[in-house]
């Protein structure tokens, strides 16, 4: 058992709840497994957070709450954390999964858990009202397990934010670099940036056309990066297109939400994705 891992099942052990942030641009590729895992074994209820909600297809988040809702012990709820009416209503959800935590002597415990930058400390900023966690758009910021007094007989654990995916698809690998949960030395800008660009080519084409002004149809995540070269003027010193600064422009614009409101994956897409890789072990 690694050490993070052996912290979360210690912290679970002293928790009644866990409050699970994923991003909900990505919430299958963005939850890990092993917290699952873990609190399936402990047997404790888990409130999903979809959280970056702003950012994200409303329609394709409201299928993600149904496909989460449907199972057992969880309640999974769309925010933004930057929302204070969102992050206000947290504490009263939590309860409802853990009824029986009233009065002094029961207060209710929650963890925080889940990936890098899905925007746990700004959550737990939020829910303290006070800046007690360093906020930042690169992975593991969070390196301590701290518990802290939210007053109304609550409690909150945070996890360390290396609590790393076992990234065992390569689709799942893009998604969560383009979303930057993965560490900028980690992956190659352009490839990331080429493999969203046919998600977006496939699910969002009027979107791309309109921001960058084109033509989308026959593109592929190659073509899409030069196009945007073109259109944003990322040429190389001695002549030629600069790829990777249109792939870090096309990636920042996707992060940002300049592209507009997008989800890369849908449970059915998901389904379907695991689905052939499973057919494709089997063969
Ligand atoms: P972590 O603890 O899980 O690692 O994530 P963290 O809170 O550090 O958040 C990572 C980035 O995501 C931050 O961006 C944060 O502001 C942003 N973020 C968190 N929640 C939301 C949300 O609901 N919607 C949107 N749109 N963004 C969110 P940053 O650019 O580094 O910081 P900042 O300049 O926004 O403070």
């Amino acid at each position: 058992m690694n050490s993070a891992r052996r912290a979360f099942a210690d912290a679970l052990a002293a928790n009644d709840v866990v409050i699970e942030v994923m991003d909900a641009r990505l919430p299958g590729a963005s939850g890990n497994p092993m917290i699952e895992e873990l609190r399936r074994f402990r047997n404790r209820p888990c409130l999903k957070l979809l959280n970056k909600a702003d950012l994200a297809d409303p329609q394709v988040t409201r299928a993600w709450m149904e496909y989460f809702n449907a199972q057992p012990g969880v309640l999974a709820v769309a925010v933004s954390a930057h929302q204070s009416g969102d992050v206000r209503r947290i504490p009263a959800l939590a309860r409802q999964l853990a009824p029986h935590r009233v009065g002094a002597e029961k207060p209710l415990r929650m963890i925080l858990a889940g990936i890098p930058n899905v925007g746990k400390s700004t959550l737990m900023n939020a829910l303290l009202k006070r800046r007690v966690a360093k906020v930042g758009d690169e992975p593991a910021v969070t390196k301590g397990q701290q518990t802290l007094d939210l007053g109304s007989g609550m409690t909150l654990t945070d996890t360390p934010g290396l609590m790393w995916p076992k990234i065992e698809h390569d689709a799942d690998g893009f998604m969560l670099a383009a979303s930057h949960a993965i560490g900028r030395n980690a992956v190659i800008d352009e490839e990331v940036a080429a493999n969203l660009g046919l998600i977006l080519l496939a699910r969002y084409p009027a979107l791309v056309a309109v921001r960058y002004g084109i033509g989308v149809a026959g593109l592929d995540g190659q073509g899409l990066l030069e196009c945007v070269a073109r259109r944003r003027g990322c040429m190389r010193k001695g002549g030629g297109l600069d790829l990777e600064k249109a792939a870090n422009v096309f990636l920042t614009d996707y992060r940002t939400g300049m592209l507009g409101r997008i989800s890369l994956e849908t449970p059915e897409s998901r389904q379907r994705m695991l689905a052939a890789v499973a057919e494709g072990e089997r063969i």
